[in-house]
């Protein structure tokens, strides 16, 4: 797959098979997110990946929505440090992990963190600092669902030299 056919090609997935994810897989979608461009190269995330069940289970009951984090094989909590573009970097971060799950045959799906109510209430529940601020929460698992969505199309979204 390149990188082309993965932007593509990528949705949002909230349905998962029970199949669960190894860990040499989800290793190498972190280290991707990690090799994302950051203002300053400061890199100020943290990545806490979460594969027990009762600890999945417990992050839609937080946020009040996205039932499916429960369903996942895992989910991944990104963190940031306080940074002048710590959102802009961690944002960059989360697309990374999208894209390299998909490239590895998996779904996944971007919930929001930051800003949020609940983010202080879920980054606190998985030890983070209080300095911490969880801009993302992505779930992963192996896709069972193929959904399309609704794009604007390139000729309403392309201004070229002037808007
Ligand atoms: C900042 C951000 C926050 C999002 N939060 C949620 C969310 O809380 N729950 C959810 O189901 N999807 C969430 N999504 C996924 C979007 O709903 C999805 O990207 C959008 O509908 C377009 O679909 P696609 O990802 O398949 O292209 C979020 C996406 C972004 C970028």
């Amino acid at each position: 797959m390149t990188a082309i056919q993965a932007m593509q090609q990528r949705r949002s997935i909230r349905s998962y098979t029970t199949q669960s994810v190894d860990r040499a897989t989800i290793s190498e979608i972190i280290d991707c997110a990690r090799l994302a461009p950051t203002a300053m190269n400061d890199q100020p995330w943290e990545f806490v990946v979460i594969t027990e069940k009762s600890s999945l289970a417990r992050i839609p009951q937080l946020l009040g929505h996205a039932e499916f984090i429960a369903t996942a094989a895992l989910c991944i909590l990104v963190l940031a440090r306080p940074s002048t573009c710590a959102v802009e970097d961690c944002c960059a971060a989360t697309q990374n992990l999208l894209l390299a799950a998909h490239a590895h045959g998996l779904g996944a799906c971007w919930v929001a963190g930051s800003p949020l109510p609940y983010a202080p209430a879920v980054a606190a529940l998985f030890g983070a600092p209080p300095t911490h601020t969880l801009v993302s929460i992505v779930a992963v698992g192996h896709p069972a669902e193929s959904p399309s969505v609704e794009k604007r199309s390139l000729a309403d979204v392309l201004h070229w030299e002037k808007y």
